[in-house]
């Protein structure tokens, strides 16, 4: 029977794990290695290698109508779309409310998870942590790993020829941009165009004298602001807009979506759209159409090669005095702590039966929470998972048999093969999918 579960991180994730658990009638025990709670939204002025950073302006891209705990609202005196320290504040007043800050150990990292020796019988892990320089080991009988995968910043720079030895400017990553102090004046070039690459572009066109937006392969853009003035979660996330999506052919239905992301304005003049043929990325950003209207940010085809100044870009532009470099080229997932079998399973998030449990553990008894790329918000997801993972380890719900898990993880790396279009759209409640 499970009854002590260890919950590495203390995030949105992990702090629905805790809630689950008590709920299930389990003993949770979390493991964080900050100060505080609220993981990627706890903004921080400095950087630390191995944790997670995010940018000053960051705001949500999902409203709070759609993004709060099934039982527990934001304020009414909250807007829509949430600065980070607003949403940090709810996160407290959750944490307060069901009482979950004393079974969070702060200050404490997990260094290792590993299979007992009698795992197959007992499904027990041993898990090694520290606190002030202090290493102690504990035996649990299961695991709910929520500690982010937005951490380790994906820094792609050879695909860049001349990045490392040619070019003489600035160089960094979005996981190391804060604000557009530093900028001022100066000619900026940022590669990517995820929600990052436009947060940053937008932010540093205020002070500096040009910024360069690089796309590879072009982005929709949508804005917070939907019909009527609605926030656009919740005119798109419905279920009505899910069974259309997945009853029309996709041909169809990613026609019918071109068309109603180019009202707003026409992506292919505003050099954001390559090819007919390409996935529909979405960002959701108010302010970069207009910053593209009025010169501030120019957007660019993907860096050929850099010389000592300049960009040269695949369409065979130059430009020149380039100062500063800014890599919004997306995180890679890691899971250090976990034994290497099991790290491997977890690393890519097809290979987990819905994105949350290694399929082929003889016990399952560790679940990867909030790995998912949802078409509305993370922080319902997680809740979800968690739910059902602490029902599992309780006994309440059955996985099913290895192989028809297998089964199932294949026909959906097959499903996002086929049809990827659909899963990277807001529309719809497709919780457990991802890109
Ligand atoms: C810039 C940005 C904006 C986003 N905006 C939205 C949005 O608007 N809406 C939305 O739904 N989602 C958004 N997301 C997705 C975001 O990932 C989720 O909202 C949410 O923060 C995920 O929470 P988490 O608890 O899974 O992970 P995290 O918030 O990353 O928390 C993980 C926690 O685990 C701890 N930890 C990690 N490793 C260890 C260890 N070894 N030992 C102990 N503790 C450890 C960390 O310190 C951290 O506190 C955004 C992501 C980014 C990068
Ligand atoms: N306001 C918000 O709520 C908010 C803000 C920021 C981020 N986020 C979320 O945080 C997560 C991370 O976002 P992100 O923007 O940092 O990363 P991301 O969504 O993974 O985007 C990475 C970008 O870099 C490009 N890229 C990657 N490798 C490249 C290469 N070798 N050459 C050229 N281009 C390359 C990608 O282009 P391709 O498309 O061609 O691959 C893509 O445009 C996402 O889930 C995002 O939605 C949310
Ligand atoms: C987009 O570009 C085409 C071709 O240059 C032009 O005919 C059309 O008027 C432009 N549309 C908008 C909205 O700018
Ligand atoms: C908002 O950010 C989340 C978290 O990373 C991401 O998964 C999602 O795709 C974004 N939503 C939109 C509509 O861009």
């Amino acid at each position: 029977m499970v009854q002590r579960v260890a919950i590495i991180g203390a995030g949105v994730s992990g702090l629905a794990s805790i809630k689950c658990c008590l709920d299930e009638g389990l003993k949770p025990t979390c493991f964080e290695r900050s100060n505080g709670i609220g993981g990627l939204w706890r903004f921080s002025e400095t950087t630390k290698s191995g944790r997670i950073s995010v940018y000053r302006s960051v705001i949500t891209n999902t409203s709070k109508e759609m993004s709060c705990f099934s039982d527990f609202p934001f304020p009414d005196n909250f807007p829509n779309y949430l600065h980070h320290s607003r949403l940090l504040d709810y996160f407290r007043m959750y944490a307060e409310h069901f009482d979950l800050l004393k079974y969070i150990h702060f200050g404490t990292t997990v260094h290792s998870i590993r299979k007992c020796p009698d795992f197959s019988a007992s499904g027990q892990w041993e898990i090694v942590t520290e606190a002030n320089g202090e290493q102690k080991s504990s035996i649990f009988d299961a695991v709910m790993v929520c500690s982010g995968h937005y951490a380790e910043p994906h820094l792609p720079l050879d695909s860049f020829p001349g990045i490392r030895n040619r070019f003489k400017g600035q160089c960094l990553h979005s996981w190391e941009y804060k604000d557009s102090d530093d900028f001022k004046g100066k000619r900026i070039l940022v590669v990517g165009t995820g929600n990052s690459g436009g947060d940053i572009a937008v932010d540093l066109s205020h002070v500096a004298a040009q910024v360069f937006l690089s796309t590879r392969s072009g982005t929709w853009v949508v804005s917070r602001v939907s019909n009527q003035g609605f926030p656009l979660d919740m005119v798109f996330t419905t279920r009505f807009a899910n069974c259309v999506e997945w009853l029309l052919p996709s041909v169809l239905a990613s026609r019918i979506k071109r068309k109603k992301f180019s009202a707003w304005f026409n992506h292919e003049n505003y050099s954001l759209f390559q090819q007919k043929s390409q996935e529909l990325h979405l960002i959701v950003n108010d302010e970069l159409p207009s910053c593209i209207l009025c010169g501030a940010v120019v957007v660019k085809p993907n860096v050929k090669e850099f010389t000592e100044t300049s960009a040269i870009f695949e369409d065979e532009t130059v430009m020149d005095n380039i100062d500063v470099v800014v890599f919004a080229t997306g995180f890679t997932a890691s899971f250090p702590f976990l034994e290497e079998s099991v790290q491997n399973v977890c690393k890519s998030k097809t290979s987990l039966y819905k994105y949350v449990f290694p399929p082929q553990l003889e016990k399952p008894t560790l679940a990867v929470l909030g790995f998912i790329q949802l078409t509305g918000s993370i922080m319902v997801g997680t809740e979800l998972q968690a739910r059902w993972v602490t029902r599992v380890f309780k006994g309440s719900n059955k996985l099913p048999q290895v192989s028809r898990m297998m089964t199932d993880v294949s026909k959906e790396k097959e499903l996002l093969m086929k049809r990827p279009i659909l899963v990277k759209l807001p529309t719809g409640s497709k919780f457990l999918r991802q890109h």
